[in-house]
Order: C-alpha cells, then structure tokens, then sequence
C-alpha cells in the first residue's frame, strides 16, 4: 500500500509538468457555461506539438438554420501571453466568439504551442529546454499552418482568419506562404504587427535596453512564465519611481479606454499564459533591428541555418493581392504603433480596408466594451461582403 503510494507521487511529480497542460478544458471553463455547443480537438504540428483546438457554434443559429449548410470556419489567433480565453473574456454580447457564434460562423479557436490550453508534445517533456526552442516563426510556419490546414480538411472550406497583436504577426507571415495563404478566404487584423522599431511602451524598451531577453536565455531560463513566482518578480523588479507598477498594463501595452475595470481579476485567472524566451528574445531583435525576417541566431549559426550571415525577411509583398485585408488600429496602442503600422501598409501588395480608434490602446481591441460597434460589426459586415457567403 505504502510502496503504491510512494510510486504514484513519485509518477505524479514526473508528470507534473504535463498535467498542467491538461488541468480543464476551454470550452468546459468558459465557452459551454455561457449556453455555446462547444467541442474540443487535438492538432499535431509537424514538429510534434500538440495544439487545442476548440470549434464553437451559437446553438440559436444552429436552430435558425436547420437545412444542415453550417456556417463559414473562422480561425482566431490569439495575441503573446494570450489563449484562445482571449476571445471570450467579456459577456456573450461583447465578445468576439460568441458574437461570430451568433452569427452563424463556424468558429475555430487556435491556442499556440505553449500555452495552458495546448498540450505539450508527442516526445518532449515540457520542463526540457527543446521544448522552448521556438519562436514567433514556427507559430506561423508550423502551428498556424497545422490549424489551416486541419480546418480545411474537416470543413472543406476556405477559412477566415482573425488575429490579434502577435496573432497578426504570425497571420502575416503564413500568409507569404503560398500553400498556406491559398486555403484563406479573408483576414482582420486587430492590432496589426510585422514591423516593431517604433514601440513605444516604456516598460518594454526598459526590457529591451536591459536586454532581459538575453539574459533570462543566459541564465538558462526557457520558459516565460509571468504567473510563476520568478515571472512575477521578474516585472516587479522593472518597475521604480519612475515607473509605476500601479499601471502596469499601460506602460506595456498603452493607455486602454475601454475594458472593464471590475472584471480585471476575472481577466487574470486566465491571463497571462506562458510563451518561450526565445520568442521574447526573436520580438526583441525587431524592435531593435526594425527587421521583419526568421530568428537571428548570429553570423555563424544563420550561415547553417539559413545558408546566408542574415536571416531572411518574411516578404510582406509576397501576400496574394487577390486576398481581402481588413485592419483595425489604435492611437493609444504602445505596442502595434502607427508608424510601424504604416510601414506595413507601403509593403503590402494592395491596400486593406482600414478602421483608426483614436483612443484604442493594445488591450482593447479584445476587450472593449463598445467593441461589438467599433470593430466587430464591421468586420462581419467586411467578412459577409467578401466571402461565399450564399448561406447565411
Ligand atoms: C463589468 O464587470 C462587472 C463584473 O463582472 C459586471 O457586473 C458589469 O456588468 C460589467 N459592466 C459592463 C458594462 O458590462
């Protein structure tokens, strides 16, 4: 009885780090409670990661719409130190999901390698160094593309995609690729990032100044976890008189203007959720360098990588001109800031249809009260007026 008991704390410690990938379920925790069938699915990338993925209809719409012909997938890419929670993080009438629920969108929550709604990998234990070994690069090149390509297949549909902040990023970039690309209908993009040299959120060019990216490597950390201890004290070390860590948030993402202020608390159950140093590390690289291009890992090693001294650039202008492009920008927003914005827009092949919120910060544009008729409806109404939309 002992020795039984001793095997099983001792398989629980191993697996420790496992199991806290399978601690609940989104659509259990926060999608099915507010009244939205919701089932949950399991993705393999092609470097063996394992996604979740969850597909949630409105059951209203489903009843609206009996002739069988479910709605067009939507795939949602969430932003760094976000999930797939992300999108439904206010009321039903407020947030994104389910408003695509309502709809009749056939929506398709993405959650990247990393977070607390994927679940690990076939081989690679989640406390092992290689596990961390991946940047914003192999989100789009692996686990964007594995999603596409999933959805295509179960749908046999073309898909819209949705992104935010770093959700865009990785859009962007699989977008350059023509066997990805070809399989997307139309895209908005919330906060929209490819270039970085003009952020301006002052806690994050502390960290870029101090090089904390190349630190945190050095000192053998691989796992970016703000909700552990060591995270925690990590940002509250970054704070002084200068600058206050009574507003946090602003001095990383801008000022906000309209998320709810009661439900912070709420918002912080769920965020933020982990991502890799290197990632930090890649997103560090443009701000400093203003590139756009693959994770530099230095002059010898991109001569291995890569066959030349520099990493190659992830060509905005190779994005299908045929491809409708909605996006959506903030005046207040530190991070996806209007010069770097209007930099992508001189590299894109033709221009997207554009939406300016004079007084959005970064964090808004997920969790805006108003943003059902400043962002949302427009973009359905952008969705509706450029897809195959004979059904709805
Ligand atoms: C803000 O959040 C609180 C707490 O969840 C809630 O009671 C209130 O109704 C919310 N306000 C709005 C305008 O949604």
């Amino acid at each position: 009885m002992m020795m039984m008991m001793m095997i099983a704390i001792t398989v629980s410690i191993l697996l420790g780090n496992v199991q806290s990938f399978d601690g609940g379920s989104l659509c259990e925790e926060l999608i099915i409670p507010s009244g939205y069938p919701c089932s949950e699915y399991t993705i393999q990338t092609k470097d063996g990661f394992l996604l979740g993925l969850q597909r949630v209809s409105s059951s209203s719409s489903l009843r609206l719409r009996n002739h069988g012909d479910g709605g067009p997938p939507v795939l949602l890419l969430h932003g760094l130190f976000m999930a797939g929670d992300a999108w439904f993080l206010n009321t039903p009438e407020q947030s994104l999901g389910f408003i695509l629920a309502d709809h009749g969108f056939d929506v398709w929550v993405g959650n990247v390698r990393g977070t607390r709604w994927s679940h690990g990998h076939i081989s690679l234990l989640e406390k092992k160094k290689q596990f961390w070994d991946w940047s914003w690069q192999e989100l789009a090149l692996y686990d964007v593309a594995e999603m596409i390509n999933y959805i295509n297949s179960v749908t046999n549909s073309k898909i819209f995609v949705v992104g935010h902040s770093q959700g865009t990023i990785i859009s962007l970039a699989a977008f350059t690729q023509p066997e990805i690309v070809e399989k997307v209908e139309a895209a908005a993009l919330l906060s929209p990032i490819s270039y970085l040299d003009h952020v301006s959120a002052p806690l994050v060019l502390r960290m870029v100044k101090m090089h904390i990216d190349e630190m945190i490597l050095t000192m053998g950390i691989h796992q970016l976890n703000f909700k552990s201890e060591w995270g925690a004290s990590l940002l509250v070390s970054l704070c002084d008189t200068r600058l206050s860590c009574n507003d946090m948030l602003s001095s990383i993402t801008g000022k906000n203007c309209c998320f709810n202020e009661s439900r912070v608390e709420f918002y912080l159950e769920q965020e933020p959720h982990p991502s890799s140093s290197k990632n930090l590390n890649h997103l560090f690289q443009m701000i400093r360098k203003g590139t756009y291009s693959k994770y530099d890992y230095g002059k010898l090693k991109n001569l291995i990588e890569y066959g030349k001294f520099n990493p190659p650039k992830f060509d905005l202008s190779r994005i299908p001109k045929s491809l409708p492009l909605w996006m959506a920008y903030g005046g207040n927003d530190a991070l996806a800031d209007i010069t770097d914005f209007q930099h992508t827009l001189k590299e894109l092949p033709s221009p997207p249809e554009v939406v300016y919120l004079e007084n959005y910060g970064h964090v808004d544009f997920i969790l805006s009260l108003q943003g059902k008729q400043d962002l949302y409806d427009p973009m359905i109404f952008f969705f509706k007026s450029s897809g195959k939309f004979s059904s709805m």
